[in-house]
């Protein structure tokens, strides 16, 4: 049955509370969002890409990046890049920070990315994919598990799942997570499971399915489908951290956890906002937040004037006061919920 897996998988040396992990998203998964989703549940958490060769400059901007409390433990640093003595050196930076694993990125669309020849172009080359695992692997000089973080391919009709999976495998990593759109897919559309299945068959490593987990019901079918050894959430989990928790549970129970109400989902996008401002300083920190609103609220009447709120908010007094407008009953003309913005 499907609730044996997610207990025991190991990874190296790593042994995770469970086999839900929280997804690398750039530009959403800083430190508090980690901390946010360890407390509603996750087993391991990834911050979002870093540029390997950023890092070995020693961007500012980028090791600021690489901050991170030890209630997010254990926890692994997402790099990117091509160019093999960076990544041997970022690798030993994530090291002496004191990471509990390395996570490559192979499955990144995006063009800028493409053009320096990172993410999804390795998977087109994969002499250079082995290198780039191998150099990431020398930089970590044993003290720390490499993992990657696939793509079944770069469009539907190349599926080169199991080429990916040996080729790692073969390398030295020590997982492998595969989100099982294609890279022509980008972000949406249907996820293959069959490619996920595939891999499992072929490994000798941990694999991790990721791509649509969006319910109990999902993680179920993505288990049962593909006999994963884990599951990994994105989008599912912003706004929503309870998800690890409530999937963990109906595994465990085959019983469903309430959904979080209008009000506790309010609550959290309050306290996600605080521990934001006290991570990247009281204005940035509010601002930063007003892209998650769509999400915290979504579905809930008066959203539309809450966000409109929400993204003049400065403080974070005044961010918590926009969505406490969200409670006050609807204004007549407009019929929707809250305060006047
Ligand atoms: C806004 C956003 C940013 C992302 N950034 C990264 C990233 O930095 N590294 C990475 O490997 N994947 C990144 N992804 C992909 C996710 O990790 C994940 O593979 C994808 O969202 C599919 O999972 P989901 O269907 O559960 O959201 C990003 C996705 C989104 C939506």
């Amino acid at each position: 049955m499907t609730n044996m897996h997610y207990r025991i998988m190991k990874i190296d040396n790593i042994s995770p509370k469970n086999n839900l992990m929280l997804a690398p998203m750039a530009g959403i998964t800083d430190s508090p969002f980690r901390r946010l989703a360890k407390g509603g549940g996750a087993g391991l958490v990834f911050t979002e890409m870093l540029s390997a060769s950023a890092l070995a400059r020693d961007s500012r901007r980028t090791s600021a990046m690489l901050k991170f409390s030890d209630d997010e433990r254990p926890i692994a640093a997402q790099i990117f890049g091509s160019e093999l003595s960076a990544l041997e050196k970022s690798a030993e930076i994530i090291v002496s920070m004191g990471y509990d694993m390395l996570n490559i990125n192979f499955g990144c669309p995006a063009k800028k990315i493409i053009k320096s020849r990172a993410g999804s172009a390795l998977l087109k080359d994969l002499k250079s994919y082995e290198n780039v695992i191998a150099a990431a692997i020398r930089g970590c000089g044993g003290k720390i598990p490499v993992t990657v973080k696939i793509r079944p391919g770069i469009t539907p009709d190349d599926d080169r799942t199991e080429d990916y999976v040996r080729a790692a495998e073969s390398s030295g990593a020590a997982a492998i997570i595969i989100h099982g759109r294609f890279v022509s897919q980008v972000h949406s559309g249907d996820v293959n499971l069959d490619s996920i299945a595939r891999a499992v068959a072929v490994s000798k490593i941990p694999v991790v399915a990721n791509g649509g987990i969006v319910s109990e019901i999902s993680a179920e079918e993505t288990l049962a489908k593909t006999g994963c050894a884990g599951l990994m959430i994105g989008r599912a989990a912003i706004g929503d951290f309870g998800i690890f928790r409530r999937i963990l549970y109906y595994l465990e129970n085959r019983e469903s956890l309430a959904a979080p109400s209008r009000e506790e989902r309010i609550a959290a996008y309050k306290e996600h906002a605080r521990l934001s401002a006290e991570f990247h300083g009281a204005r940035c920190g509010v601002i930063i937040l007003r892209k998650l609103a769509a999400f915290y609220l979504k579905g809930m009447p008066g959203a539309k004037r809450t966000r409109e709120a929400v993204n003049k908010a400065e403080t974070l007094d005044d961010f918590c006061a926009a969505l406490d407008g969200i409670f006050e009953p609807p204004c007549e003309p407009c019929g929707e919920h809250g305060r006047e913005a």
